[in-house]
């Protein structure tokens, strides 16, 4: 079933487990991220940038796909459908369109505006049930060639986000989107811990920037109250390496090869294998 966010955050908060926050971009990765959630019992965030959703048609086709998917592929366990890094009018259109949960992203603006959309967000997500995640400090990544170190969040901000009432909370802790570079210093975990211990027990924290991130970090920041990991890149990179060795070895010169149902599934059957990979690393298999 197609559900908010809250209750399998609140569940992973508790559980001392994360809950794997797969980006989406097609229809093969919908059906690949849902069908390993099913096959390890383990619920399930499936979240579009505002990028993705508009390649694919738009929030409502992204809407309808994902609920005719899990009809039609008899899909169990919970699944929600979240706007990833979104800005305040994509919020709004989500919540509108029937995705169960949104990203208002306001970190990169100043902060009181930030707090005043994200109550804004709040209120109007909530009054249809829907689940909402902010973020304080902007996460580091490569921007236009320009390698951002990771930033850490203000404490005092992040806890008067938090009080907006909102469902889960981004902070950055030194975690960078895409690659991270060769001189990375890992996560910064006394931030971390002193975020949560700030924000309390029953707000679930989201680490963004999952592909990468060496497994006994992941498992520390879940202790921490990391509850959502969002991963993205490595699944670019697997489709696209797999996609590679098919054409590379000729495959789709053989026969009926050049099919696309053929050309896709090597990518496909990648994704499936890397996100029960992580839902195993995450902790959440058999908690569907
Ligand atoms: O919001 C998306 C994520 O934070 C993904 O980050 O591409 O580094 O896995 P990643
Ligand atoms: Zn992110």
């Amino acid at each position: 079933p197609l559900v908010s966010g809250t209750e399998i955050l609140q569940a992973a908060r508790k559980g001392g487990y994360a809950i794997g926050a797969f980006n989406t971009n097609n229809l093969e990765w919908t059906q690949a991220i849902l069908q390993a959630a099913e096959a390890k019992k383990a619920p399930v965030l499936i979240q579009t940038s505002m990028g993705a959703a508009k390649y694919m048609g738009g929030y409502k086709l992204v809407v309808n796909m994902v609920k005719d998917l899990i009809e039609s592929m008899n899909i169990t366990v919970p699944v929600t459908l979240h706007l990833d890094h979104g800005d305040y009018e994509a919020a709004l259109a989500c919540i509108e369109a029937g995705y169960t949960s949104v990203m208002f992203d306001g970190s990169h603006l100043p902060f009181d505006e930030n707090l005043k959309l994200a109550k804004d967000v709040v209120e109007k997500a909530h009054a249809k049930g829907v689940s909402v995640e902010c973020e304080v400090g902007s996460i580091g990544g490569e921007e236009d060639g320009i390698i951002g170190t990771g930033e850490l969040a203000d404490i005092d901000e992040c806890v008067q986000i938090a009080n907006t009432g909102i469902d889960f909370l981004a902070c950055g802790i030194g975690n960078i989107h895409g690659a991270y570079p060769s001189n990375w210093t890992g996560l910064a975990f006394d931030h971390l811990q002193a975020i949560a211990n700030a924000v309390g027990q029953d707000m679930p924290l989201v680490l963004h920037g999952g592909s990468g991130i060496p497994a006994d970090q992941i498992a520390k920041a879940i202790s921490m109250g990391v509850s959502k990991i969002n991963v993205n890149t490595e699944f670019q990179v697997l489709f696209a390496k797999a996609t590679r060795e098919y054409i590379e070895a000729g495959k789709d010169l053989e026969g009926k090869g050049f099919d696309p149902r053929q050309l896709l599934a090597p990518g496909k059957a990648a994704i499936v294998k890397e996100a029960e990979a992580h839902i195993d690393l995450f902790g959440s298999a058999n908690k569907a």
